[in-house]
């Protein structure tokens, strides 16, 4: 059975007072309810060493919102899978359309971080998706399928299993606008099947992919309810308890 997902993207949003009150909700909103997925968080990366103090039990997963594709050095405002891994964080977003869009990162420089992240234990969660000209030309299903070959198929049958993978389409995120649930559901399903051509349909069966892309309470039933989305991988709507409580409840 692969496993369910609900994971909070923060971005660049909260200062220090603000991120440990939020964790803090998240910490008592776990312990008294009890849930049918799996929550994770991605706070900025100064934040995450109190993420880990505070989850001492890992109510919930800690993530990296990003890491680099070197293992050391000099390599000033980044931090390593072995950093990530010192701090027992749970993994890191790898790929994510902000990093793609402002940072120049390709899906090659995504294919050695995933390895990165996997031998240092940690797990990846590789984003990728079609930006708006892409899926107005037609072109959404061969962009999707390119970066997902490129990303991730030279790992091996064990460790793709690992992976998590976000399809998030560009013109959905930060924008209010969602791709319909079908609209996500044929991606979803071309990713699966792209796994099971490489892999075998067994292994393609247990890797997660979420969906992500203006998220929020009042359509995560239909997505989350689509046969090959395992959940969401959320942004604005993250950055509220109640908000993201009433997303995690759509699994209920
Ligand atoms: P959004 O962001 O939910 O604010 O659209 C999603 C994401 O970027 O992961």
């Amino acid at each position: 059975m692969r496993r369910k997902i609900v994971a909070g993207n923060w971005k660049m949003n909260k200062n220090v007072i603000d991120a440990q009150q939020l964790m803090a909700e998240l910490k008592d909103y776990k312990n008294n309810t009890t849930t049918n997925c799996e929550v994770w968080i991605a706070p900025p990366s100064i934040y995450l060493m109190m993420a880990k103090d505070l989850y001492e039990n890992d109510e919930v997963g800690v993530f990296s919102q990003d890491m680099s594709e070197h293992e050391s050095g000099a390599y000033t405002g980044e931090i390593s899978a072995g950093m990530l891994e010192s701090i027992e964080a749970t993994g890191s977003i790898i790929g994510h359309s902000e990093r793609r869009q402002y940072h120049g990162e390709t899906d090659s420089h995504c294919n050695k971080k995933v390895k990165l992240a996997l031998e240092h234990g940690l797990i990846p969660i590789y984003c990728n998706g079609e930006t708006l000209e892409q899926r107005k030309s037609g072109q959404h299903l061969d962009v999707v399928k390119n970066q997902t070959e490129v990303a991730l198929f030279t790992l091996s049958a064990e460790e793709i299993k690992k992976v998590v993978i976000a399809y998030e389409p560009v013109w959905a995120i930060g924008t209010g606008e969602t791709a319909t649930p079908e609209q996500a559901q044929e991606i979803h399903a071309h990713i699966r099947q792209l796994i099971a051509g490489k892999y075998g349909q067994e292994v393609a069966d247990e890797v997660s992919i979420l969906y992500g892309g203006s998220v929020k309470p009042d359509n995560a039933v239909e997505i989350f309810s689509q046969p090959d989305i395992d959940g969401g991988l959320i942004g604005g709507a993250a950055l509220n308890k109640n908000d993201f409580a009433k997303i995690i409840e759509a699994f209920n």
